[in-house]
């Protein structure tokens, strides 16, 4: 029989940022394809009252409380998954910080008047996390010489937002802004990878970026009408059309692809 590269059965998979959005839609995905994932998250199953621990729907997903800036944290969670005999062999670097026009305004304001803190929050979850799970589990993984770690971007770590899609927040007296240290940290993702892709390549530890376009959630018609105008597809994305590109960097598929940054965008930065 011919080996099927996408088989990721009985792998141990750290999802951070497990129980939001994206990160639920892909845990459920591969524990669909017969992996163990462990969601690394502040928050619990969100189909379960925010409960950590087993998915009481899905023995294969399990939901353990860990804050990514936080080394001891991270720590915990590793050792619990070590402590039943279980090895992690994939790492996706998903939890972020994000703003939308509902965020609280004094962080997504003026750039003039944004706040330090507004800065530092936004840096400290998804640099510095990234960079704690990444030593933390990366490690282990490089004493087991093999892993896989994928590096969550977005197309605004590519390219500036185009800032005339909020436009219509101004009608409202509110002005809207994409922070910009989530641009900064998101473009500080791809060469992060890029020197993790290297550094432990002897080890077998490939690390890739995916970069994402923005994915409809019910926003504001207006937000939605204007973003797709932007992109070629004339969409936003569903949070399913990632699946593929995740079980693919995550499994033996993407075998000859490290330091690599797969851009799934519906075209955005294609013009
Ligand atoms: N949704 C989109 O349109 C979109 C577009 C491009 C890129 N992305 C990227 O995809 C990823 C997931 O986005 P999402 O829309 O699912 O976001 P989300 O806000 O729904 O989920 C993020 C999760 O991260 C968790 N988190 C926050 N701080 C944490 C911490 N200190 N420790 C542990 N967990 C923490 C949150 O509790 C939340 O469950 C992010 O990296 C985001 O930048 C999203």
């Amino acid at each position: 029989m011919k080996k099927d590269y996408f088989k990721i059965e009985n792998d141990v998979i750290i999802i951070t940022g497990g129980s939001g959005k994206l990160g639920s839609i892909y845990s459920n995905y591969l524990a669909s394809k017969g992996a163990n994932i462990f969601n690394f998250d502040i928050l619990g199953n969100p189909n379960s009252e925010g409960k950590f621990g087993k998915d009481p729907e899905n023995s294969k997903i399990e939901y353990i409380e860990v804050d990514i800036t936080q080394k001891s944290s991270i720590e915990s969670g590793l050792n619990q998954i070590i402590n039943r005999g279980l090895q992690p062999t994939g790492l996706i670097n998903n939890a972020a910080l994000d703003s939308s026009p509902s965020t609280d305004s004094k962080d997504t304001g003026p750039l003039e008047n944004l706040p330090l803190e507004s800065w530092e929050k936004v840096l400290d979850v998804n640099l510095k996390g990234t960079f704690l799970t990444s030593q933390i589990i990366g490690s282990q993984m490089a004493k087991n010489n093999k892993g896989s770690i994928i590096n969550i971007n977005s197309h605004y770590g590519l390219v500036s937002p185009d800032h005339r899609i909020y436009d219509f927040t101004k009608k409202s007296g509110v002005e809207f802004y994409k922070p910009i240290a989530y641009s900064v940290s998101k473009s500080g993702i791809i060469n992060f990878t890029r020197y993790l892709a290297t550094y432990w390549a002897e080890k077998n530890i490939r690390v890739n970026t995916l970069t994402l376009g923005g994915v409809f959630s019910e926003q504001d018609p207006r937000f939605v009408k204007e973003y797709s105008k932007r992109v070629p597809l004339g969409r936003m994305a569903k949070g399913e059309e990632y699946c593929g590109p995740i079980l693919f960097l995550i499994s033996e598929a993407s075998s000859y692809m490290t330091g690599s940054n797969l851009i799934i965008d519906g075209g955005w930065t294609a013009w």
